[in-house]
């Protein structure tokens, strides 16, 4: 793995040797405290973050190595105009891995098409949060003891929510899951998903409603409703407290089942849910930070490759008004399969 994009392009294998990492990491840590000596990390946060942005500080931080960046863009160049090929082409001249987040859906994918060293996608817009997905995997397989056969609900806007689309890219590497997902209808999740969990024939289903479906759960992802998504902010005042868990309607719930968040919470759990034990959404935070350590490990310690050279773009070919293609205009017109049908290589939108 040169870049961690999307975890759909993460092979099963490559997954394992990551977990089994940050499992030695979490078990020992004195281990690792130079395991990235000398090594620098960019982190470039256009979108504002605490755990992400936090969690790939310390993480670097505990492995020895150093971090440099900006975590509001007012501050740096991208106030005068430049653009991201810029920026990137840039810092990756001072670094040896960068951790971006940006609002444009597929920006780290255009990122990694200029840079010398490995980019690693903390959020593109809407679309994918793949290292939250590693701290979610690592939560379950450390708790649950695999991830296998597992009954899960994704609740609440799984339209917006990028940590839910990571989530079912990375589940169609496992064996029997079973999805549930609870959203209201103008929250649902996005077409291409609907056709990937098709292609990649995962067992799944769209409810609106959380209470009945509660009891069967094994893990229930909770997620917060992405104002900032919203154009027309009175579909979000229609949606906004929605789903809300509380101590009583875990009362027919699993024992064993782990109630999930990717955080920051609004109102979607009441604060009553954390003194349950299956309230696992502040250890699935610090999880992430080993997850992340095992992932710098690797990336950070790369050799520098000048990427090959990319046609250069002269109109969007993507309707998408998100996609990262519709503000970077030189970006060159990638295309991808998604089962038959041709999507932007960029934001995954059907073309
Ligand atoms: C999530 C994100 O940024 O997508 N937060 C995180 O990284 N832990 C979830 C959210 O903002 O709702």
């Amino acid at each position: 793995m040169r870049h961690l994009i999307d975890f759909g392009d993460l092979p099963r294998e490559e997954w394992d040797a990551l977990y089994a990492r940050a499992s030695q990491i979490m078990d020992r840590p004195q281990d690792y405290m130079d395991a990235c000596h000398g090594r620098v990390c960019c982190s470039l946060f256009y979108e504002p973050s605490t755990r992400t942005n936090f969690s790939f500080q310390t993480a670097m931080l505990r492995l020895g190595g150093s971090v440099f960046g900006f975590a509001d863009p007012k501050s740096s160049s991208v106030a005068k105009g430049e653009t991201l090929k810029d920026t990137i082409k840039m810092v990756s001249g001072y670094a040896d891995v960068v951790v971006m987040r940006n609002p444009m859906e597929g920006a780290a994918k255009a990122a990694s098409l200029y840079s010398d060293v490995p980019i690693i996608n903390a959020g593109d817009g809407g679309h994918m949060h793949p290292t939250q997905t590693m701290a979610d995997l690592t939560t379950i397989t450390r708790l649950h003891g695999s991830v296998d056969g597992l009954s899960v609900g994704l609740c609440g806007d799984l339209k917006n929510g990028r940590t839910v689309h990571s989530l079912i890219k990375a589940m169609a590497k496992f064996k029997n899951v079973k999805f549930f997902l609870i959203a209201p209808r103008d929250l649902a999740i996005p077409d291409y998903l609907r056709q990937f969990m098709k292609a990649h024939d995962m067992w799944n289903v769209e409810v609106t409603g959380l209470e009945p479906v509660i009891p069967q759960l094994d893990v229930l992802y909770m997620t917060r409703i992405q104002r900032e998504r919203f154009v027309d902010p009175l579909e979000y005042e229609r949606n906004k407290g929605i789903y809300i868990l509380s101590r009583a309607k875990l009362e027919r719930a699993k024992p064993s089942l782990l109630v999930m968040h990717p955080l920051p919470r609004v109102d979607e759990i009441t604060i009553d849910v954390d003194d349950d034990p299956r309230a696992v959404y502040f250890d699935q935070a610090r999880y992430g930070m080993f997850a992340r350590m095992a992932l710098l490990m690797d990336l950070a310690n790369q050799e520098r490759i000048a990427p090959d050279a990319v046609e250069i773009g002269t109109k969007p070919v993507c309707h998408n008004p998100r996609c990262v293609t519709q503000s970077e205009l030189y970006l060159p017109p990638l295309v991808k399969k998604n089962g038959d049908v041709d999507c932007c290589a960029f934001c995954d939108a059907p073309l």
